[in-house]
């Protein structure tokens, strides 16, 4: 009977459902522009999130002037404000679905001390401090937009993850999730992770591998396409390719770690995709992406020369092909843990 996943009611252990790739559904117009079915997924969306689904999707803040990371300023190139922490948040559920409801993968059972390297607004760290009562919880980031009543066990740091890591403790499980766009060496700052790490500790990531994928051929004319191949352009001239996430798993094994798993998610941008699963998918990625465009390109797309209000203009067009029910586009997501050997 029992056919919500209640998300109010984690489930943090044991694998997730299968589910098998996306196919498209033929119930679903072709070419007919889908608003993201907020709300009417069989997957419950909690009150706050709804909050969250209105900020983000709201265009009122986005006109506004965006704020960024004071600590290392300029590194990295998403703001930091309001609008960008509601969207983290949102994207915090987007997970959670993706997963079933779990939180991480690797078979932790009660870590002594774990370490979230950018955890942005904190709301993973500080579930998984609530949690594991019993662990010590350390999230750090550029940007100081965690709450400041927290769990006992469980604080924040700015620390650049792309410096030492001096903590003065080891960490039996590090995680590290959306964290694409931030590195200009990704694979150094695994290395760091697993120096950091206690023996059999387990390091585990969640990511998207851009540029979007699609079923069928890949519809080059589209405002959709180009920004991938603009944003990436603008990431690699910046020396933050946004390439890393497919590597996350050689690079492990190359460091070390052992029975490294990879697992491999869709977020489908609209409508498209045949079931409630994706259909949830959908509705949150949708959400987060039309809200979070310009938050995410600004920086990368004025950095390869375009004028702000020339962004804004395409960035229009690209929302139009996100909501496009026959752009059959996703994000594929890896999740990747392993160990470091005893
Ligand atoms: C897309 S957000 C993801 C946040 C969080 N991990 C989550 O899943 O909600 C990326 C975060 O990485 C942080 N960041 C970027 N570069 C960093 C660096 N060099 N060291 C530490 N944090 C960094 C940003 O400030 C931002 O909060």
């Amino acid at each position: 009977m029992a056919t919500f996943l209640d998300l109010e009611t984690t489930i943090y252990a044991g694998e997730p459902e299968d589910h098998c790739f996306p196919v498209v559904d033929d119930n679903i117009a072709q070419g007919e522009t889908s608003e993201a079915p907020n709300g009417s997924s069989k997957y419950r969306i909690k009150q706050s999130v709804e909050d969250s689904i209105d900020s983000v999707s709201s265009e009122k803040t986005e006109a506004g002037e965006r704020t960024y990371a004071e600590f290392r300023k300029g590194k990295y190139p998403l703001p930091n404000d309001l609008k960008e922490q509601q969207r983290l948040n949102l994207q915090h559920e987007l997970f959670r679905i993706t997963l079933e409801g779990r939180m991480f993968l690797a078979p932790i059972t009660n870590p002594s001390s774990a370490l979230d390297v950018a955890a942005g607004t904190g709301v993973w760290a500080i579930e998984f401090a609530n949690l594991f009562p019993s662990t010590q919880v350390l999230g750090t980031d550029l940007s100081a937009i965690q709450p400041k009543e927290l769990p006992k066990n469980c604080h924040f740091e700015l620390h650049d993850a792309e410096e030492d890591w001096n903590f003065p403790e080891k960490f039996d499980y590090i995680h590290g999730r959306a964290l694409l766009s931030c590195f200009t060496d990704p694979a150094a700052v695994l290395k760091r992770a697993y120096d950091s790490l206690t023996p059999g500790g387990y390091l585990e990531l969640h990511d998207g591998k851009f540029p979007f994928q699609y079923i069928g051929e890949p519809p080059k004319d589209s405002a959709m396409y180009k920004w991938n191949e603009t944003v990436m352009a603008g990431a690699a001239k910046a020396g933050r390719p946004w390439t890393g996430t497919p590597n996350y798993k050689r690079w492990m094994e190359e460091l070390g770690f052992e029975d490294v798993v990879e697992k491999l998610y869709y977020w489908p941008t609209s409508g498209w995709a045949k079931g409630e699963y994706y259909k949830a998918l959908a509705a949150y990625w949708q959400v987060n992406l039309v809200g979070g465009l310009e938050g995410i390109s600004m920086k990368v797309m004025t950095g390869l020369g375009w004028k702000e209000d020339d962004v804004r203009i395409f960035l229009e067009e690209v929302r139009k092909d996100v909501k496009d029910t026959s752009i059959h586009a996703y994000l594929q997501i890896h999740v990747v843990y392993g160990r470091k050997p005893s």
